[in-house]
């Protein structure tokens, strides 16, 4: 992936959303050229960084990870969070599945709300974060692919953040619906289709992309509904616009191809206020739970 060719097409989408909301005045277009033009000046831009396809493990990505992934400056887990804990706020307490819980973000929420925990996730490295900072919970290496939990056994599963490093949603939604009672509920946080495009996800220190799979809203109805699940709730949480003054850090460096420090204006013509993850709220068909 060219790094010059993601900056021209950030350029491009701030040009294009501009026109359509009416925000690209002639000095907003003017500036937009010109930093096109110095762009293409820029001959360190021009070499190509290697994308993921093929290459580079989930496995790899996470053991790179695991040790600043709860640093502070994820805008998506800023974003997501407050919407997931939404949901779960509404649940009874019972056992809950956090499917590929990373370092216990959501298992550490679920435990506090009263629910007995279990945290599967593929990365042991990942696991190892869980386990200090849930030392109560029951944590299990494995794929979300094939669950380490026994059929009809939990209340609730919790996925965040996880089903964009998946091919295919089917298989994993299965899976949800194996392991989830009669009338269980299913929360999902997943990066918005929108977000996976403009904010490419940089690994082994910025020199790789991470191959992400990104989707419409359809397919996780596509995926859900023929499982038993029923819709109770969508969201789509925005990256905040700022009210006042300059825009903020435009991303973490960490977190997103840190390149847009090159066009923060138009990198926050296109990123202010658009849709960041999806969050969805699906229950199983049957008796109450
Ligand atoms: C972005 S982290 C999210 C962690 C946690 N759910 C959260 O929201 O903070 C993605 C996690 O998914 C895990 N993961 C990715 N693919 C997986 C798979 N096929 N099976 C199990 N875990 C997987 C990774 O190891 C990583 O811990």
């Amino acid at each position: 992936m060219s790094p010059l060719g993601y900056l021209l097409g950030i350029e491009g989408a701030a040009l294009l959303r501009g026109l359509r909301e009416g925000s690209a005045d002639r000095e907003f277009v003017e500036a937009r050229v010109a930093e096109v033009r110095a762009l293409l000046e820029s001959p360190e831009l021009a070499e190509g960084v290697e994308a993921g396809e093929g290459g580079i493990g989930v496995g790899e990505v996470y053991r790179e990870w695991a040790g600043r992934y709860d640093s502070p400056g994820n805008q998506m887990v800023d974003v997501e969070q407050p919407v997931v804990r939404g949901i779960l706020d509404g649940l009874r307490a019972g056992t809950a599945l956090d499917a590929a819980c990373g370092t216990g973000r959501h298992t550490a929420y679920l435990r506090e709300s009263g629910h007995d925990v279990i945290g599967v996730d593929s990365s042991p490295e990942m696991l190892a974060h869980a386990r200090a900072r849930v030392p109560e919970g029951d944590f299990r290496e494995g794929d979300l692919h094939g669950l380490p939990v026994a059929d009809a056994s939990v209340d609730t599963v919790v996925c965040a953040l996880a089903l964009t490093h998946v091919p295919e949603l089917a298989p994993v939604l299965a899976e949800f619906a194996r392991v989830l009672r009669p009338g269980g509920h299913l929360v999902i946080s997943d990066a918005h289709q929108l977000a996976a495009y403009l904010r490419p996800t940089p690994v082994r220190g910025g020199a790789a992309l991470l191959t992400e799979y990104h989707r419409p809203l359809s397919a996780y109805l596509a995926a859900a509904l023929p499982l038993g699940f029923r819709v109770l709730r969508c969201e789509e949480p925005r990256r905040p616009r700022p009210a006042l003054g300059p825009a903020p850090e435009v991303l973490a460096g960490h977190v997103s191809w840190g390149l847009l420090h090159r066009c923060p204006q138009a990198a926050a013509a296109v990123l202010d206020d658009s849709p960041v993850a999806v969050v969805w709220h699906f229950r199983l068909d049957g008796s109450d739970s």
